[in-house]
């Protein structure tokens, strides 16, 4: 059985209505100029091949693209209609879809991504849908793509210290009421779990209080030199 419903579900299937115009829908909006700025905070240059795990119909990719020297945004999606749905707003937006690389796969490869070719790798609200064995696959995976040196920004719940990780979490997300668990989607880990998974894939985990998640903490994972 699949560890999340997104498979089969297209996240924000309703930007596939051309009616709207995605700048004035908050959610968008909002989270794209939190990803956006937080890159560019980052030090992101222009100049940089970045690759987005989990990313959707390109909510961020559909503002980075244009920033980026044609052709280095790489995008990786467990499902292909949500990719498609990724290629319909970039046309929406004017954005030639031929100044990117989208990659389909269940299993995080990265066919097609030379090895130690990116500088920045990215997933905003990925990890929350995977379990442990899923987000070591995934880091393993970036791992042999990223450049030494090279940085993985990864968002996931985490957990406070004195919270007994295996029960479920309350969390409030802009007035809406959920719980994050171990074993169940959406995920949650403590920050001794993450930087486990972190070290046996190759990287060393340190948390960037800067994200601006309402919910969810930015991992940096930055690729070991002798990994
Ligand atoms: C909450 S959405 C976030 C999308 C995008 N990063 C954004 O912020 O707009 C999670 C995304 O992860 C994708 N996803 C879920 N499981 C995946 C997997 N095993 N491999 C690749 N992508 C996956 C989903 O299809 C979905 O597009």
């Amino acid at each position: 059985m699949d560890e999340n419903a997104y498979r089969e579900t297209v996240f924000l299937s309703w930007v596939a209505d051309g009616t709207i115009r995605l700048d004035d829908v908050p959610e968008w909006a909002r989270h794209q100029a939190m990803q956006f700025d937080f890159l560019l905070r980052r030090g992101l240059a222009p100049t940089a091949r970045v690759l987005d795990m989990g990313c959707g119909p390109l909510r961020l990719g559909s503002r980075l693209i244009p920033h980026l020297t044609e052709g280095w945004y790489y995008g990786q999606d467990i499902n292909p209609r949500t990719l498609a749905l990724g290629r319909q707003v970039l046309e929406r937006l004017g954005v030639a879809a031929d100044r990117c690389t989208l990659l389909c796969s269940d299993d995080f490869s990265l066919d097609g991504v030379d090895d130690h070719s990116i500088d920045v790798a990215f997933s905003n609200s990925l990890f929350s849908h995977l379990g442990a064995e899923s987000v070591r696959r995934c880091l393993e995976s970036v791992a042999g793509k990223l450049r030494p040196g090279g940085v993985y920004y990864s968002t996931f719940f985490a957990i406070p210290e004195d919270h007994d990780w295996r029960q479920p979490f309350p969390r409030d997300k802009w007035g809406r009421q959920f719980a994050t668990r171990p074993d169940h989607d959406p995920f949650h880990y403590g920050v001794p779990m993450m930087e486990e998974l972190a070290r046996a894939a190759g990287y060393a985990l340190a948390i960037d209080p800067d994200f601006g998640h309402p919910t969810q903490t930015m991992g940096v994972f930055r690729r070991l030199a002798h990994a």
